[in-house]
């Protein structure tokens, strides 16, 4: 076999392993999957306020508004997926998701009160507010996180 062609097979070889190591969420209801999609819709949310708030960009009423309404609407949205048969590969939840039930439960209750915060403050122009609450948010997905979320991807 000429060697151009071997070193093609391999290389072809190593990019396909290298997809079949990312695990598949079997789980008939895709739990996982579901949960992390709406994580991450959480983090394209945030960010445009998060650059309102350290003056990276404008404040501009109508669209920041919107923003913390559509966050508050997903903030709601994740929980439901950590059902008793929720936890699997390729899950990145710590298994005290499942084993400190009423500390997740906290977690999420003071999520969902920043978020509360934020919509309050959103239409108000006023930035130190703004920035404030943005931050609370952000302390409080760091939080859960420290607690709940492994380092690994
Ligand atoms: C109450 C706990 C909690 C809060 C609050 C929380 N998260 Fe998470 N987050 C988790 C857990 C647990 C996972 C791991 C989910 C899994 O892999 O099953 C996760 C995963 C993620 C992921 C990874 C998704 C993926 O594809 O692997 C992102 C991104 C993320 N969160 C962003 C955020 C952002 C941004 C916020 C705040 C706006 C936030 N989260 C608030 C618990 C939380």
């Amino acid at each position: 076999m000429p060697k151009p062609a071997l070193i093609t097979l391999v290389a072809a070889t190593a990019l396909l392993s290298a997809c079949s190591d990312r695990v598949k969420d079997t789980h008939p209801q895709q739990l996982v999957s579901k949960r992390q999609a709406i994580f991450k819709e959480f983090t394209k949310t945030l960010e445009p306020m998060g650059l309102v708030a350290r003056d990276r960009q404008d404040y501009i009423k109508t669209d920041f508004m919107a923003s913390a309404q559509t966050l508050q609407e997903l903030a709601s949205q994740p929980w439901a997926y950590f059902t008793a048969d929720g936890n699997y590969p390729p899950t990145r939840a710590r298994p005290e998701v499942w084993s400190q039930p009423g500390e997740f439960k906290q977690a999420q209750d003071n999520y969902l009160a920043a978020i509360d915060t934020l919509v309050q403050v959103a239409g108000s122009a006023d930035l130190p507010d703004i920035r404030a609450s943005v931050e609370a948010v952000q302390n409080s997905c760091k939080s859960c996180h420290d607690q709940f979320r492994s380092d690994r991807q």
